[in-house]
């Protein structure tokens, strides 16, 4: 079987060995793929944004199965391109990826379904939203309607950093036509877990539960970032939460998600808030996290191509993921001044590590063949051990063996959670 994989970061990477392991594939390409990821796949130069290029090379070159895992091609419709040519994809139609292009289509569907998240106001025109930040209670969230990188949501503790941020967005164009309209939420507490589920459109199977270090530097302080690491599982996802989330969040976005006419296929991702109100959705992606996928992958049990197939086909009840009991961390090693500016073009160097495995991100290969770094966020060293201390532990000592001369990682991934076991 040729299977190809859209994309070129960590996340890709790890579904690039997971998706290794099954001897059926007889070949595996990443399109663009990156330095670290030609050493598993044979990597391709077309951008995940490249739509056209990505079709005509599935065309030419006989692909059986694609996995499209980054939001932009989702959003653009590279699955729908692809199966009007007869090639399967993992991942969701332009229409169900809107869930997260739309940050405004994703919550008028849990209104309309009644599924729990945050109070919040639609605004399009830049003077009603002015108005209601003179007045609403504080702090306040307000988000960008369309993709932003991540960049799109401001907490704003004042109504000056509330004005700036709808100024910002609506006025000045700071996120493009992403940010022409906009929500004003409330804002919740508690603590946040990301829950990755398969679903083919009827049946949900969560995966292991993760949680995401959003912010630049260690005690969640600094700019927010893609994320500088995770741990799985999450200790705050508790049994009897993982149950309330499957009938009062999981379950309903499903069915909400068939009944409007797209139903979901590919991995739907739960940004969930545990309030003292019961879980609610902060956001849902349309893909895999990055850098969730980095330490749930590696605790899958099961194959996943043939879990890929079957979302794809409808047979997911038959063919569920299985999880070990094990405890994963990922530490990110980022190029210093990351999400700001840096240098890059740093030789890499990496030892293995027992207990560990690597995931490329920002490297490219020299003409002679040397990995250097070209990217953010360069690289995870993910650590799979019996108990999340040992995760942790095991994670940090391998970035002794692995990295480059800029790399930047904060050293508190995992002590939240290894608070909340104790
Ligand atoms: P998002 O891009 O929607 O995941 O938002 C980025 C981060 O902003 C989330 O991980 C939360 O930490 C925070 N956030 C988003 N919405 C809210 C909200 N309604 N209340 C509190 N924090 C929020
Ligand atoms: N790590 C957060 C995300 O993938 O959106």
């Amino acid at each position: 079987m040729k299977v190809m994989v859209v994309g070129g970061g960590g996340r890709e990477h790890a579904i690039v060995k997971s998706l290794k392991k099954n001897a059926g594939i007889t070949e595996l390409y990443c399109l663009p793929g990156n330095g670290g990821i030609a050493a598993d796949a044979v990597c391709v130069p077309i951008g995940a944004k490249d739509t056209d290029g990505i079709v005509r090379f599935a065309v030419e070159n006989g692909i059986d199965y694609a996995v499209v895992a980054p939001d932009d091609p989702l959003v653009l419709g590279t699955v729908d391109r692809l199966n009007a040519e007869g090639i399967p994809c993992f991942g969701p139609t332009a229409a169900a990826a809107r869930i997260e292009g739309s940050k405004i289509f994703a919550k008028q569907l849990m209104k309309k379904y009644g599924i729990p998240t945050a109070e919040f106001r639609v605004f399009t025109d830049p003077g009603d939203a002015l108005e209601y930040v003179a007045t609403c209670p504080l702090p306040t969230v307000i988000k960008a309607d369309g993709l932003a990188l991540g960049k799109g949501v401001i907490i704003a503790k004042t109504r000056g950093e509330a004005e700036t941020a709808v100024r910002e967005m609506m006025i000045s164009g700071r996120f493009g036509d992403s940010g022409r309209q906009i929500l004003i939420e409330q804002c919740l507490t508690g603590p946040e877990v990301s829950v990755l589920a398969f679903t083919d459109g009827v049946t949900v199977c969560p995966m292991i539960s993760s949680m995401d270090h959003k912010r630049a530097h260690d005690g969640n302080e600094g700019p927010n970032t893609g994320g500088m690491g995770t741990v799985a599982p999450n200790p705050y996802y508790t049994d009897s939460v993982a149950d309330e989330c499957m009938k009062t969040i999981f379950l309903p976005t499903v069915r909400a998600m068939a009944a409007e006419g797209c139903p979901f296929k590919g991995c739907l991702y739960f940004g969930l808030m545990l309030t003292t109100d019961g879980p609610k959705v902060i956001e849902y992606n349309c893909r895999f996290g990055d850098p969730e996928t980095q330490v749930v992958l590696p605790l899958l049990e099961n194959d996943l191509l043939t879990i890929m197939l079957a979302v794809t086909d409808g047979t997911l009840d038959a063919n569920r993921p299985v999880f070990s009991d094990k405890h994963a961390c990922c530490v990110i090693e980022a190029s210093d001044g990351y999400p700001g500016k840096y240098a890059s073009g740093f030789p890499v160097k990496s030892e293995p590590y027992p207990g560990t495995e690597i995931f490329y991100a920002g490297v490219k290969l020299t003409d002679s063949g040397e990995l250097v770094t070209s990217g953010g966020r360069v690289l995870g060293i993910t650590a799979v051990a019996d108990s999340l201390a040992e995760a942790v532990k095991t994670a940090y000592a391998a970035t002794g063996k692995t990295g480059f001369e800029n790399a930047y990682y904060r050293k508190d991934i995992g002590a939240e959670a290894l608070k909340a076991v104790r």
